[in-house]
C-alpha cells in the first residue's frame, strides 16, 4: 500500500518535472526511460530512438551501454567508498576494489574517489600509475598474457603470440570491441621450464598446441 502511494508520487514528481521543461525529454530520458525487456532495450525502441535523435542505431546502442556501465561504476564506487568510511587512508585499497570489479580506473571514477575522500587527483594518478595492478584503459573481461622473457623467447614465444594474436584478432596492448579479451606480453612469470608459457586469468598454460590455444580460448566466455 505504502509502495503504490510512494509509486505514485514518484510518477508524478517525474511528470511534473517533464513539464516543467516544456514537455521534452532529453536524449537520455528516451534511452533509458523507455520500455525494457529481460536483455535490455527492444531493436524497435533503439530503432526509433535512432530515428528521433538522427544518429546511427550503433551509435545508439554504444551510448546505451555506456550510460549502464558508468551507472554501475557510480553506485560500485560509492558503496566501496562507504566500505572504508571515507577513510583517506584507504585511497589505495579503495582503487583496488574499484579496479577488480570495473577491470580499470576510468578517470570521472578516480576524480569523483578523490573528491569523496578529500585528496588531491595528484596521489590517485601516483597510485594508479606506479603499481602495476591497475589501469587506466579499459581491459576485456579475459586477461591474456603471453611470456616473451628470455627463455620463452628461445622456446617459441613469437610463434605462440602470432597464433594467440591471430585467434583473438587483436595486437598484445590491445583490448577486443566487444571487451571479451586484452593481449599482453609479460616478461617471465616464473616457469621457464615450462616455456613458452601463455597465463589466461591467472592459469598457466605451457608450450600449448594450436589446437590448445583454441581450446583455451573457446573455454572463455
Ligand atoms: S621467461 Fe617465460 S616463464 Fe620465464
Amino acid at each position: 500500500m505504502a509502495r503504490g502511494k510512494a509509486k505514485t508520487r514518484s510518477s508524478e514528481r517525474s511528470s511534473a518535472e517533464e513539464k516543467s521543461r516544456g514537455g521534452r525529454a532529453t536524449p537520455t530520458q528516451i534511452i533509458v526511460g523507455s520500455e525494457r525487456d529481460d536483455s535490455g532495450l527492444s531493436e524497435s525502441v533503439l530503432t526509433r530512438v535512432s530515428d528521433r535523435l538522427g544518429i546511427p542505431r550503433s551509435q545508439v546502442s554504444q551510448m546505451v551501454e555506456t550510460i549502464g556501465q558508468v551507472a554501475q561504476e557510480a553506485g560500485d564506487t560509492d558503496r566501496i567508498i562507504e566500505k572504508h568510511k571515507g577513510d583517506k587512508a584507504a585511497l589505495i585499497q579503495i582503487l583496488l576494489e574499484i579496479q577488480r570489479e570495473n577491470r580499470w580506473l576510468p578517470r570521472d571514477v578516480l576524480m569523483s574517489v578523490c573528491k569523496k575522500l578529500g585528496v588531491p587527483i595528484s596521489r590517485a594518478y601516483r597510485i594508479a600509475t606506479f603499481y602495476k595492478a591497475f589501469s587506466l584503459t579499459p581491459q576485456g573481461r579475459h586477461q591474456v598474457s603471453v611470456c616473451t622473457g628470455t627463455a620463452c623467447h628461445v622456446r617459441g614465444a613469437p610463434r605462440l603470440l602470432d597464433r594467440v594474436a591471430s585467434a583473438l584478432n587483436i595486437n598484445p596492448g590491445e583490448t577486443s570491441p566487444d571487451w571479451r579479451f586484452t593481449l599482453e606480453t609479460v616478461n617471465c612469470v616464473g616457469c621457464c621450464a615450462l616455456g613458452p608459457v601463455i597465463v589466461v586469468d591467472g592459469d598457466y598454460h605451457g608450450n600449448p598446441t594450436p589446437k590448445e590455444v583454441e581450446r583455451i580460448i573457446d573455454s572463455c566466455d
